[in-house]
């Protein structure tokens, strides 16, 4: 497969990326310190209002940085009954749950403000946005990429003509990427994942899950990859927002392994296994966003009492390799 040029934006930055990570770790000084390195990051502004959005854009641009992406979740319901989420809410201990609550994390707020005024790059995980939003946000200048987790994904986001695909093996840590609700990423190696999609696209990649050395991001860049993004290498960067429970956690001998788990949201994610996991996993139903709006005030009780055992501790395969040090440390030792 002849494969497209990497875009010349990225000329001048390095094939170690920033991911994105939404619910605190990144933070506009988390991309300013990147994108000063010489690393493309991106914004996240999943879970965030349109406003708080546009606040993080201009906080990096009076920084001076200019070269970045935003990061947005893709609306894709996956639908739970008024029963099944009753029945979890009783195993949860809360009584008063209510309806299940969906909302689209306010997709067209979102997408009118980055067209008003793009940035660089735009990516989308959770599922494949409308081809007329693709299209606008293309025609206003930015630049767009997919999360994918699967040749069939790849095959939909290539059609609908985006510039770059994310391909997230399922190492990764927080949520997977994956569009079916329901559904796990395939458990096989990155690399060999990225070499299939590589040879029936020529759509630049860039590639992300469980990456911790600078000999797996070699690898990488020799099968296919244009670039490689972490995440979990970067949940205790001095310039990350990750909460100090959180941070406590990821080097506690007490937490020995991670797990795919649907328990905290109702969508699959990747956690150190905790005691919530341990009592919540097995009928965990799926249930996006209702199921993490249902267990949010369990979360943000732990994480007012420093609880690590009933908080989402999202973390990918490779964090036992996770440090304390600033972002353009951390990156620059990833770099082969
Ligand atoms: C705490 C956390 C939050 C994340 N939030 C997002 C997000 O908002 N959007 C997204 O596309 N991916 C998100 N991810 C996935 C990352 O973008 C990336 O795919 C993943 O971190 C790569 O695997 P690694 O963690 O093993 O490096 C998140 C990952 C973590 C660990």
């Amino acid at each position: 497969m002849i494969r497209a040029a990497f875009p010349a934006l990225f000329e001048y930055t390095s094939p170690v990326w920033a991911a994105p990570m939404a619910g605190g770790p990144t933070t506009p000084a988390l991309v300013v310190a990147a994108a000063r390195a010489g690393h493309m990051a991106q914004l996240a502004a999943g879970y965030k209002t349109s406003q708080a959005m546009n606040d993080e854009i201009a906080a990096v641009r009076a920084a001076g940085v200019d070269l970045f992406g935003v990061n947005l979740f893709v609306p894709n319901t996956h639908v739970i009954s008024p029963g099944a989420h009753a029945d979890y809410a009783r195993a949860l201990g809360i009584d008063d749950a209510g309806d299940p609550r969906e909302d689209d994390d306010a997709w067209n707020e979102k997408i009118a403000a980055l067209v008003a005024d793009p940035v660089p790059l735009v990516s989308f995980t959770f599922g494949l946005p409308r081809g007329e939003d693709i299209a606008a946000l293309r025609d206003a200048g930015s630049l767009t990429a997919q999360t994918v987790t699967s040749l069939d994904e790849e095959r939909a986001a290539v059609d609908a003509g985006v510039d770059i695909l994310v391909v997230q093996g399922a190492a990764a840590g927080g949520h997977s990427g994956v569009w079916t609700a329901g559904a796990l990423p395939a458990e096989r190696p990155l690399a060999g994942l990225v070499a299939e999609i590589a040879a029936e696209t020529g759509v630049p990649i860039v590639a992300a899950g469980g990456i911790s050395s600078s000999a797996e991001v070699a690898e990488l860049l020799g099968s296919g990859t244009d670039a490689v993004a972490v995440g979990t290498a970067l949940l205790r960067a001095a310039e990350s927002g990750t909460s100090s429970t959180h941070r406590a956690a990821l080097e506690d001998p007490r937490f020995d392994e991670t797990v795919l788990t649907r328990a905290f949201t109702g969508r699959y994610a990747r956690a150190l296994r905790n005691a919530f996991v341990d009592a919540h996993d097995a009928d965990a139903p799926s249930g996006y966003p209702a199921i993490h709006h249902l267990t949010r005030p369990l979360r943000a009780a732990a994480a007012a009492e420093g609880d690590a055992e009933h908080l989402h501790l999202w973390a990918g395969r490779g964090w036992r390799a996770s440090r304390e040090a600033p972002v353009a440390e951390i990156l620059a030792a990833l770099v082969p």
